[in-house]
C-alpha cells in the first residue's frame, strides 16, 4: 500500500488544489484544507448518506476519498482475498465493480497478478483509477466473463444490489462497512444469493442460512491490522476521525462452485471477550454460531493459539466439550490457527 502514498498525495493535491509538499506527508499549510475535505465527505457518507452516489466522486470529494478511504479499501480487499483459498486461475481476469479510483482492483492485482478492468458510473473516479495504474476502465458493466469480481463499499449506494450481484461472474468478493445495518443487509443478500445457486466461500463455512441473522444484534465482521501512513495520521489528528491499527469490514466471498466445508474448521466471528478467569470468542461453522471458552487455568501449549485469534481467522478446534457457557476447550482439546 505504501508505494501508492506519493501518487495518492499528488492526485489529491491536484483535486483539492493544495499548495504541495513532501511526497509522504502533508505540509503544515495543507493539513487544514485536506482535513476539512475529509470531514465534509465523511459527514455525507454517514447518517443520512446524502453523498453516497456517483455524482459525489469528483473534485474535492474525490481528492478526500483518495486520502482517507482509498488506503482502507485497498487493505480490506487484500484481507478479504486472504479469507479463503480461492478457485482462481493464474493471472486472473478481474472486474472491479463500483471501482471508484480502483483501490480494490489494484489491491487484487498486487496480490494475485493478472489483469483488471474498473467499472464505475463516475468517469472522474475512473480517471483517477487510470492515474493510479488501471489501464482498462468503463462506465458500463462489461458483459464478458471474469474470474474475479470485486464489489467494495458499493452495495449501500445501489437501489437494487441483488440485481447487480446476480449478474457478476467468477469468484465474487463483496466488502461492506462493518456497521450493523450494512453488515446485516449483506448477510440478507448472502442468504438470497445462496438460494439462487451461489455458494459461500468466506467468511461462511456453512451453506445454510446465516446464523447471525437469528438475533437482531449480530452481524459478521473481519479485521486487518495496518500502520497508517504519516499523512493519514496527520489527517486523523486534524479531523478527530479514528486511524485505528485495526480496520474492520464486513466481507462476503461467493462463487458458483465451492468445496464442502472441512470438519472441525471454524471462522472466528466475534472479538475476543476477556472475562474473569476465562477468555471467550464467537466462532461459526456448519454447526452454527457458538461461543468457545478457554479457562485461564487450562491454558496450555495445545491451545496456545487461542490467545492470538482475531475476527476473520480460521481455526481448527478438536476435542471440545459442550458446557453451559459454550464449547469448552478442555484438557486434551486442541486449538490450531489455520
Ligand atoms: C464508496 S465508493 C467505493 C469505491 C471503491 N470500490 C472502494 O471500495 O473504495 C462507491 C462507488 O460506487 C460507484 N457507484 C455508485 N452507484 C453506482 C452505479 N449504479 N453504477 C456504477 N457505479 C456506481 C460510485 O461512483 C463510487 O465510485
Amino acid at each position: 500500500m505504501n508505494r501508492y502514498v506519493p501518487l495518492l498525495l499528488a492526485r489529491a493535491r491536484a483535486l483539492l488544489r493544495l499548495p504541495g509538499g513532501p511526497p509522504d506527508q502533508l505540509a503544515r499549510s495543507e493539513i487544514r484544507p485536506a482535513a476539512r475535505a475529509v470531514l465534509a465527505l465523511h459527514e455525507g457518507l454517514v447518517g443520512e448518506r446524502n453523498l453516497a452516489r456517483p455524482e459525489t466522486y469528483r473534485g474535492e470529494h474525490l481528492g478526500a476519498y483518495l486520502l482517507w478511504w482509498w488506503p482502507q479499501s485497498y487493505l480490506k480487499t487484500q484481507a478479504a482475498l486472504r479469507l479463503a483459498p480461492l478457485p482462481l486461475p493464474r493471472a486472473p481476469r478481474i472486474l472491479d465493480v463500483g471501482a471508484g479510483p480502483a483501490p480494490a482492483a489494484l489491491a487484487a492485482l498486487d496480490l494475485l497478478g493478472g489483469s483488471a478492468a474498473a467499472f464505475d458510473a463516475s468517469s472522474e473516479a475512473l480517471a483517477e483509477a487510470r492515474a493510479l495504474g488501471i489501464a482498462e476502465t468503463t462506465t458500463s458493466l462489461p458483459q464478458e466473463r471474469f474470474d474475479l469480481s470485486l464489489v467494495a463499499n458499493v452495495l449501500s449506494e445501489l437501489p437494487a444490489p441483488l440485481d447487480l450481484l446476480r449478474r457478476l461472474s467468477g469468484v465474487v468478493v463483496v466488502i461492506e462497512p462493518a456497521l450493523r445495518e450494512t453488515g446485516r443487509a449483506l448477510l440478507e443478500l448472502r442468504d438470497q444469493l445462496l438460494a439462487q445457486g451461489f455458494r459461500a466461500l468466506a467468511p461462511c463455512l456453512t451453506q445454510k442460512p446465516c446464523p447471525a441473522l437469528a438475533s437482531a444484534k449480530d452481524w459478521c465482521t473481519a479485521e486487518v491490522g495496518w500502520t497508517p501512513p504519516r499523512y493519514f495520521q496527520q489527517l486523523a489528528e486534524a479531523t478527530g476521525l479514528r486511524a485505528d491499527e485495526m480496520l474492520s469490514f464486513a466481507p462476503l466471498v461467493l462463487a458458483k462452485e465451492a468445496p464442502p466445508p472441512e470438519a472441525d474448521l471454524w471462522r472466528v466471528v466475534g472479538a475476543p471477550q476477556p472475562e474473569k478467569g476465562k477468555q471467550r470468542l464467537w466462532v461459526c461453522s456448519d454447526l452454527g454460531r457458538e461461543p468457545v471458552v478457554l479457562l485461564d487455568k487450562q491454558a496450555a501449549l495445545a491451545n496456545a493459539d487461542f490467545a492470538s485469534l482475531r475476527r476473520g481467522d480460521l481455526v481448527r478446534l478438536r476435542g471440545l466439550e459442550r458446557r453451559g457457557d459454550g464449547l469448552r476447550v478442555v484438557p486434551g482439546a486442541t486449538v490450531e490457527r489455520s
